[in-house]
């Protein structure tokens, strides 16, 4: 069957935020200790952090890492996790039910994000806390010196401020299950009063206010939305969205195609923002920060309470779920007109792309590619793509197309096509029509396909893993490709025109 995909220089529709392409990491199981920080590890940095996984991160090369949490955040106080390590509490995350040592804290991750090379986004505690204590942990982090929390800071070996831009006011405050959990109308109000005074400690900052913490699945949806939008939104510049999939009773044709959810989300929150700025007569527009999304299937944790580190949500993923993630990565890109912050969650060992042994080995899992080739390939530009193929229906989510894509412009003039085919038997040919684009060189396809059910482990870590095939052929001004049935693929073209350019 085939798939007709067209793109045309001129269909433009906006500049990608790199830090799309975020993740994130929270106390949580072993995130944190044994997953970026293992003093005892033999590839242990003089900081402690692994340099094992530290160099998978600098590959996905990760704009931008949320922490600390996530529902640990709304039970954490962050005066426990900076000092002198020796001093520092061992205290009760009720959120997880696990003990935290506080080893590691702010000032360790603003170091960590530092030699990722990447931005550190931080949330502060609005569960059990509040709009002091949110306001402090911004003076502790951006306020250059001469103030009882900055001198607290340079006191605890760091004279530079961290200067972390981006903050969350609180995490899934609309859920029961949060610690602290408060009605739209008392949320609304406390992130804006926290907000405030965040913004007047460091005016440079950009706020994050919680949005639903489901789609369809919460309730309260969208209304929560709008109620805390009209009480914070002169305050706040981005409202979170957060989801998860799953394989739902083995339907692979629907949990394929997750991302028409994802895509009505995005469609439902933005609408909701616009609502309240046409209410308020705005000129200001609130964008969207997706600062948790991936797949998310069950595990069956056996762990003790109250211990260190414990394995909790080591989830395996299999080839099904590389390319139902890749459907959600293409959904962050098309929108990335309003989507400007996304997180992968999370980054390593809990429902994430890297998965460690205590102070033994790592290996990538298979939803690592997808989210290493959209990181790596989908900067620059998107365009406005056209398809035109076949549909099929599924149980969840009704009618959708068999192959989703996009299209990027990259700064070099390069074209990449990012495309999913979510049939489960059957290869579609995607022919390329490519205008305006000048000449363009074919230069790789990658291709991520296998059995839905293959994954990567310790002892077999390269099961799946993409390999460049050499198809794409031309014939009478358009590209044709072949795509696998479940199949995640990227298809790049040089510019001919920035080749020559870069020899003269
Ligand atoms: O990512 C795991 C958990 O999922 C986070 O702590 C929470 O925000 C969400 O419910």
């Amino acid at each position: 069957m085939n798939v007709k995909l067209t793109l045309n220089r001129e269909f433009v529709k906006n500049r990608i935020d790199k830090r799309l392409y975020g993740s994130f990491l929270e106390h949580i199981g072993r995130a944190i200790y044994h997953g970026v920080y293992e003093p005892e590890h033999p590839t242990a940095d003089d900081m402690g952090f692994r340099r094992d996984v530290m160099s998978l991160i600098r590959e996905l090369d990760v704009p931008v890492i949320r922490y600390p949490g996530g529902n640990f955040v709304s039970g954490y106080r962050w005066e426990d996790g900076v000092g002198p390590v020796e001093l520092r509490p061992r205290t009760l995350d009720r959120a997880w039910y696990a003990t935290e040592t506080n080893r590691f804290g702010t000032d360790e991750f603003a170091e960590f994000c530092r030699r990722a090379g990447s931005e550190a986004m931080l949330a502060v505690n609005l569960g059990t806390r509040g709009v002091e204590d949110a306001a402090n942990l911004v003076e502790y982090c951006n306020y250059p010196g001469g103030s009882r929390y900055s001198d607290m800071r340079i006191a605890n070996g760091h004279k530079e401020p961290h200067g972390i831009r981006l903050w969350c006011l609180g995490n899934e405050m609309d859920g029961k299950w949060q610690i602290g959990h408060h009605t739209a109308e008392e949320y609304g109000r406390l992130a804006n009063e926290a907000g405030k005074l965040m913004k007047r400690t460091d005016p440079g900052i950009g706020l994050v206010l919680c949005g639903s913490s489901k789609h369809y699945d919460m309730p309260t949806f969208p209304e929560w939305d709008r109620v805390v939008l009209e009480q914070a939104y002169e305050t706040v510049d981005y409202l979170s969205l957060h989801t998860y999939f799953n394989r739902q009773d083995g339907d692979t044709a629907s949990f394929l195609a997750s991302n028409a959810d994802m895509e009505q989300h995005i469609l439902d929150s933005t609408a909701t923002c616009d609502y309240v700025k046409a209410k308020f007569r705005s000129k200001k527009t609130i964008w969207l920060s997706f600062d948790e999304y991936n797949i998310w299937n069950s595990t069956k944790d056996v762990f003790t309470r109250w211990s260190e580190a414990p394995h909790r949500l080591e989830a395996i993923y299999t080839l099904e779920d590389a390319v139902s993630l890749g459907g959600q990565l293409i959904t962050l890109i098309r929108h990335s007109d309003r989507v400007k912050v996304a997180c992968l969650a999370q980054l390593v060992n809990v429902i994430a792309p890297i998965l460690t042994e205590d102070g033994g080995r790592v290996f990538k899992q298979a939803i690592y590619y997808p989210y290493l080739h959209a990181s790596r390939y989908g900067r620059g530009q998107v365009l406005h793509t056209l398809t035109e193929g076949p549909s099929y229906e599924c149980r969840r989510w009704g009618t959708v197309p068999t192959v989703d894509a996009v299209g990027v412009l990259g700064e070099d003039g390069s074209v990449t096509v990012i495309a999913c085919n979510r049939s489960l038997d059957q290869s579609m040919t995607l022919s390329l029509r490519l205008q305006e684009f000048g000449r363009l060189i074919p230069e790789r396809h990658i291709l991520l396909t296998g059995d839905k059910d293959d994954c990567n482990s310790f002892e077999e870590p390269a099961r799946v893993q993409p390999r460049e095939v050499n198809d794409i052929t031309e014939e009478d001004g358009q590209f044709f490709a072949e795509l696998p049935p479940i199949s995640w693929n990227v298809l790049r073209f040089r510019s001919a025109a920035a080749e020559t350019a870069g020899q003269s």
